[in-house]
């Protein structure tokens, strides 16, 4: 979910609905906003659905000064009206938006709200009633929200308001993302900076358990016992260029376009003039004395871990581990001596991986953020960052940033090769071979047509489908099969083409779609063709994505030849086009598949 407010300006609506429409990459199951101004005019208006509905619903009467909005991605009840923000207390007072997970929030409701009135199933409806019940004993609003914030157990990013004051918005926040955006005049509060960059570049940063009392012209920064705390604001470099669609149908298919030239950005910000790599020594100096590298991500990036172990192990000689960061959140493994943590998130925003950071953080173990979006939250609490350079990612099936990710690591793994002198990273001569790799997505690119045929013929019609790998290829399938299911809702495992005939082939029947992927891989590639050879007897409808010294005659897409270190980046550039293809011919929104968002910014 993604929050923001805005205090002191006459276009509140139009900075909130702004700002909501930037957020929506956090969710967009339903979306609301809260607004008001001295004279005593307020709306509190929500729609169930895309900000565009909710911006319908508002028209062009509503107006104020001051206002919070919130966009949903639905964790406690489904979508629908009742159950989105802001939600106001039952006497209408307070009104509040909420991202995150009170966990507490049923033990709340017994001990103190037994008798409330509640309108919905959120754990936020239970907050505001709460602050609502200790303003009713005679607290002032910022002491009954003290008084709940003592209570209130869990993930959150909190924007509070009185609907007859418009002049105040109370901000708290624990584990959830939220920052102060200093404007001219006002001021705003916002869950990412992107989302307020259109007004101010200022900005103010805001700590776990701090409570802010925003104003016009006034940033007040408390704990919640009431000690003061002084901050200074700092400018971001932030750039909000670039995210128009321009002539293409839809944000995936573009940023599927835009690999090549990310590989080739890339090689300008990570390779000085003179061919040396460009990676920040200290980061280099911090994985040579790591005995082991736990890689931390989720979703795609997780897979784009995988992907990068290899050549992160032979170029660093570091055994590589990878973990779920839903898992290793509250069950962190036996650690080795000298751990070393890469977190792995195109947006910087997903708690999932984020509580893992605050424990590894609080252990003193360096870490490393790789991801897209400079000042985003991973970026600022670990150690070090490393960033994609890709351009933002709208599309909320990620792409180009899964390649970038394995082009960062690479140059990372050669940097501490080299700096190991390793005589493997030095003849390894990435520029070089990350330029053929960018032009081996060029030339997949231009087989799109082929590809679109392909996947009108064996996949758009089917309910299940697999994708079947060894090694990288593996690695590849996993990657490949949640691209097809985010986007097409065609169910799809990605397996190791040898474990396959180890129970799941009991699911290959007539015309069942099998896409195997073969990369130059020698030791495997022979083993790979075998298994097609057991689907395609039980009856599967084989699709054939090879690397061009493997690629026989009645081979379907044929990618031409990279490095072995590169071949994931080159080989998953069909199986893109293979998932927006899919979802274009069962007519889906490919931008914005159901019940996803782009970044999960709950547990
Ligand atoms: C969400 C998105 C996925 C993404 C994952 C991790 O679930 O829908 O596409 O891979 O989060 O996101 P991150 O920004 O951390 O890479």
């Amino acid at each position: 979910c993604g929050i923001v407010g805005v205090v002191g300006n006459n276009n509140a609506v139009d900075i909130l609905m702004q700002g909501l429409e930037k957020l929506e990459y956090r969710g967009y199951d339903s979306a609301g906003i809260f607004v008001n101004n001295a004279k005593g005019n307020k709306n509190l208006i929500k729609s169930v659905g895309r900000i565009a509905k909710l911006r319908e619903k508002i028209g062009m009467e509503v107006a104020g000064t001051a206002g919070i909005g919130h966009t949903r991605w639905a964790t406690h009840g489904q979508p629908s009206e009742e159950n989105s923000h802001p939600h106001a207390s039952a006497d209408g007072e307070f009104v509040l938006v909420h991202n995150g997970v009170i966990e507490n929030y049923l033990e709340i409701k017994a001990e103190y709200l037994s008798d409330y009135p509640f309108k919905s199933e959120t754990d936020t409806e239970v907050a505001v009633a709460l602050i609502a019940k200790f303003a009713n004993e005679g607290l002032s609003i910022i002491e009954a929200f003290k008084k709940a914030l003592h209570i209130i157990e869990g993930s959150y990013a909190f924007a509070l308001m009185d609907e007859n004051d418009s002049d105040v918005i109370y901000v708290a926040k624990n584990k959830s993302p939220l920052l102060i955006g200093l404007g001219d005049g006002y001021n705003m509060v916002c869950s990412d900076a992107m989302a307020m960059i259109r007004e101010t570049n200022e900005f103010m940063e805001i700590h776990d358990k701090e409570l802010v009392v925003l104003t016009k012209g006034n940033v007040e920064i408390t704990d919640y016992d009431g000690n003061k705390v002084e901050r200074d604001s700092y400018i971001a470099e932030l750039d909000l260029s670039d995210i128009g669609k321009g002539t293409y149908p839809f944000y995936m298919l573009k940023e599927i376009d835009e690999q090549p030239s990310v590989m080739r950005k890339l090689i300008t910000k990570y390779v000085n003039e003179d061919g040396s790599m460009n990676v920040d020594p200290e980061i280099v100096k911090a994985v040579q004395d790591a005995d082991r590298i736990y890689i931390i991500a989720a979703g795609t990036s997780y897979n784009a871990g995988y992907a990068s172990k290899r050549t992160l192990e032979a170029l660093t000689d570091t055994p590589v581990e990878l973990g779920v960061a839903s898992e290793w959140g509250y069950d962190m493994p036996l650690l080795s001596e000298k751990p070393f943590f890469i977190y792995l998130s195109q947006s910087g925003e997903t708690a999932d991986s984020r509580q893992v950071l605050v424990k590894t953080n609080e252990r003193k173990i360096p870490s490393l953020t790789v991801t897209n979006v400079p000042g985003s939250t991973l970026s600022r609490e670990a150690t070090y960052t490393m960033l994609l350079h890709a351009g933002p990612e709208i599309a909320v099936a990620s792409t180009k940033a899964y390649t970038g990710q394995i082009a960062a690591l690479t140059f990372l793994a050669k940097a501490v090769g080299e700096a190991n002198n390793k005589s493997e990273a030095f003849d390894f001569d990435l520029v070089k071979e990350l330029s053929i790799a960018a032009q081996s997505i060029e030339a997949t690119l231009s087989e799109k047509e082929l590809i679109e045929e392909k996947v009108n013929e064996v996949i758009a019609d089917s309910r299940n489908a697999f994708y079947i790998g060894r090694a990288e290829d593996y690695y590849v399938a996993m990657e490949a099969s949640l691209k097809l299911k985010e986007v097409s809702y065609i169910q799809c495992e990605g397996f190791a083409a040898g474990e396959l005939k180890h129970g799941t082939i009991a699911l290959i029947e007539e015309g069942t779609p099998v896409i195997a992927l073969i990369s130059n891989n020698p030791k495997v590639s022979a083993h790979t063709r075998g298994n097609i050879m057991e689907v395609a007897a039980r009856g599967a409808n084989v699709l054939t994505v090879v690397e061009e010294s493997m690629a026989k005659e009645d081979d379907d897409i044929i990618v031409t030849e990279v490095h072995p270190y590169l071949a994931p980046i080159a080989m998953v550039i069909p199986t893109q086009l293979i998932a927006y293809y899919a979802s274009i011919a069962r007519g889906l929104d490919v931008d914005k598949p159901r019940n996803l968002a782009k970044a999960v910014t709950v547990e």
